[in-house]
C-alpha cells in the first residue's frame, strides 16, 4: 500500500511525507475525506512503532483506536489477538481499512465506524487498550486525552501519539502547528494517583521523494490505569 512518495524506514510510523502536499485547511470530516480521495493510499499500511512498543507484553483483550485512518494499526492489533473498534471521520479511509482487515483475515475481529468518538465511548466503554496515533482532532490534544482516558478499563493502557510542536513537519502546516502537543502537557489531564504515566519525545527518520531523509519528532504518551 505504500505510495512511492510515502516510502518510510522499516518500523517507522506510517505517516506520509507531506512536504509537497497542499496544506490542510482544517481538521473537519470534509477536509479529511477530501484528502483521502486525493490518493489511493495516504499511509504505508504498516503499524506505528510507538504503538507496537507500547502493547508489547500486554494480554490481548478489547481495543479502541480513534483516528484509525486506513486501518494499519487496527489490523495489526487484530492479528495480535485484540478485538478492535476503529473510529475515523473519513468513510473512504474506513472502506480501505475494511479491505485491509479482510485481506489480512481479521475482519471478524475488527469493527470500523465513523460515529462520534464520545458517543462510541459512552455506549461501549471500557477497553483494555485505547489508542490514537497522530489524530490531532479539532478539539486539541488535551481534550483527546481527557476523552480517551474515560474509555480505559482499570489496569488498561492509553497510548496517544502526536506531532511535537518542534517537529519540522508541524512547521510546514500552520494548522498542525497549533494542534501539535507535548506529551507531558496533554498528560496533565491525567490524575497521577490513578495513572502511571510515561511522556516522551521520540524521533524517527523517513525517506521521502528522491530518497531524501526527513526527521520527525513525536510526542508519545503511554499511561496505565491503576
Ligand atoms: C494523520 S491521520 C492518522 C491516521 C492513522 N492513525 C495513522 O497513523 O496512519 C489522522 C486521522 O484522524 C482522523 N480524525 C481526525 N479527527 C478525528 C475525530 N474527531 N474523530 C475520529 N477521527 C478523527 C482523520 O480522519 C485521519 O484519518
Amino acid at each position: 500500500m505504500t505510495h512511492p512518495e510515502h516510502a518510510h524506514a522499516p518500523g517507522a510510523h506510517t505517516h506520509a511525507d507531506h512536504t509537497h502536499a497542499a496544506p490542510m485547511p482544517d481538521f473537519s470530516r470534509e477536509s479529511w475525506e477530501a484528502k483521502y480521495r486525493e490518493r489511493e493510499a495516504l499511509w504505508s499500511g504498516q503499524p506505528n512503532a510507538p504503538l507496537v512498543d507500547a502493547v508489547e507484553n500486554a494480554a490481548p483483550a478489547r481495543a479502541l483506536e480513534v483516528g484509525c485512518g486506513e486501518g494499519a494499526d487496527a489490523v495489526w492489533l487484530a492479528t495480535q489477538g485484540w478485538k478492535v473498534t476503529g473510529v475515523d471521520l473519513s468513510a473512504t479511509a474506513l472502506a480501505r481499512a475494511q479491505v485491509h482487515a479482510e485481506a489480512s483475515g481479521v475482519a471478524a475481529h475488527v469493527t470500523f465506524t465513523d460515529e462520534d468518538i464520545e458517543q462510541v465511548i459512552e455506549r461501549d466503554r471500557p477497553w483494555e487498550l485505547v489508542t490514537s496515533m497522530y489524530t490531532h482532532p479539532a478539539q486539541g490534544g488535551r481534550w483527546l486525552v481527557e476523552t480517551l482516558a474515560q474509555a480505559v478499563a482499570p489496569g488498561g493502557r492509553l497510548v496517544v501519539v502526536g506531532h511535537h510542536p518542534t517537529d519540522p513537519h508541524a512547521a510546514d502546516h500552520p494548522d498542525l502547528k497549533d494542534a501539535a502537543f507535548a506529551a507531558e502537557t496533554v498528560a496533565d489531564v491525567l490524575d497521577r494517583d490513578a495513572w502511571e504515566v510515561s511522556a516522551q519525545v521520540r524521533e524517527r527518520v523517513t525517506l521521502g521523494d528522491g530518497g531524501h531523509e526527513r526527521l520527525w519528532r513525536d510526542s508519545v504518551l503511554v499511561a496505565r490505569r491503576h
